[in-house]
């Protein structure tokens, strides 16, 4: 199957990362937002990032005046009627994503194919609220998305391997290396990853070292690029509350149980980067 025109829903953190890359790999990209504030802030993501590209030398201007043209942005869902494959990156709550594939399904062409950037819910709810499950599948970006090489392909029992395929070569032609995991809470990445963010909130909770301290040792420790408050900030602290929430959910395993400093802060609209304010504090940073 070939794809031409793109669709992305939800221009927050990782939906402007998903627009932009699927532009930069060459596709027309239409991108929806529920209201044109959190269009225009998404898009100014994109063209920032483009500029920072510019900048470094990595891109020219016309290039960048290319992208702009190849990236479209609107409120009308139906805009996005004649696109070949459609990424859903809205957020991480399984009602909003149920009332959506519905309404997916009954715009777009029957050979259409729809994605989930979910990072645990179940892709097969969201394929059974729908008539072509054969068609629905999983593509997990990571954050960030123009960035990280790895995206996790998402089979439910009713993708079809044609899908499959077509979704592996969509992902190489995007510059990333697919894998594939069945559609269990968390796949592969999170069912790893959600349990040591949660451990570390733990450690502070009971006093065993402090935020700074835990971050350093896993940097200078594992090597790892970020430690875990910032990278649950990176992230946002709601997302990583509704995945471990999720997860817990199938599998009942106490180590996915959200520590209740993290639920606070979220209820407190402490999400990280993207709010202002997580485990540190990026206005006083600024
Ligand atoms: N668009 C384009 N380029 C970007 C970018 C963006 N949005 N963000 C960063 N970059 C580029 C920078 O311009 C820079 O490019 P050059 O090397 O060519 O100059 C490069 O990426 C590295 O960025 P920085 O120099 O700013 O900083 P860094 O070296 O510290 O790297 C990072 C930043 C890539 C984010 C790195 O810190 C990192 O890998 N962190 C861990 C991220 C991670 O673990 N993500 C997964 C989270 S889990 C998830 O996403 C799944 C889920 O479901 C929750
Ligand atoms: P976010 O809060 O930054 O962005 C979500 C955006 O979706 C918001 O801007 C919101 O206005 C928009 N939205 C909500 N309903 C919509 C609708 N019906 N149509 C169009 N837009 C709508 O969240 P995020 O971090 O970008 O997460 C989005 C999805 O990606 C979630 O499913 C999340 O689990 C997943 N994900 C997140 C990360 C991460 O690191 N944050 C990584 C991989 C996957």
């Amino acid at each position: 199957m070939e794809i031409h025109k793109v669709g992305v829903i939800g221009c927050g953190l990782m939906g402007a990362g998903i627009a932009q890359t699927c532009v930069q790999a060459g596709y027309t990209t239409i991108v929806r937002e529920v209201d044109q504030s959190f269009l225009d802030k998404g898009t100014a993501r994109i063209y920032d990032a483009w500029q920072t590209m510019e900048r470094k030398g990595k891109i020219t201007a016309e290039q960048v005046e290319s992208y702009r043209a190849q990236l479209q942005g609107t409120v009308t869902l139906t805009d996005l009627a004649d696109c070949d494959l459609v990424i859903e990156a809205i957020l991480e709550n399984i009602e909003e994503k149920l009332r959506l594939f519905p309404v997916l399904d009954r715009m777009l062409a029957p050979s259409a194919l729809i994605l989930s950037n979910t990072s645990s819910l179940s892709v097969t709810q969201m394929g059974a609220v729908t008539k072509r499950p054969e068609k629905i599948c999983g593509l997990h970006f990571f954050n960030p998305a123009p960035v990280m090489k790895l995206v996790e392909i998402v089979k439910t029992i009713s993708t079809a391997e044609e899908t499959i395929e077509t979704i592996k070569q969509f992902a190489l032609s995007l510059g990333k290396t697919p894998v594939l995991a069945k559609d269990t809470a968390g796949f592969i990445v999170n069912f790893l990853l959600i349990p040591y963010l949660l451990a570390a909130i733990r450690m502070l909770e009971n006093g065993i070292a402090s935020r700074d301290d835990i971050d350093t040792a896993m940097k200078l420790g594992c090597g790892y690029p970020m430690g875990p408050f910032t990278l649950l900030d990176y992230v946002g602290l709601d997302t990583t509350l509704w995945a471990a929430e999720a997860i817990y959910e199938e599998y009942k395993d106490p180590l996915y149980t959200p520590p209740p400093l993290l639920r606070r802060m979220v209820t407190s609209g402490l999400y990280g980067r993207k709010s202002g304010r997580g485990f540190y504090d990026y206005q006083k940073d600024k």
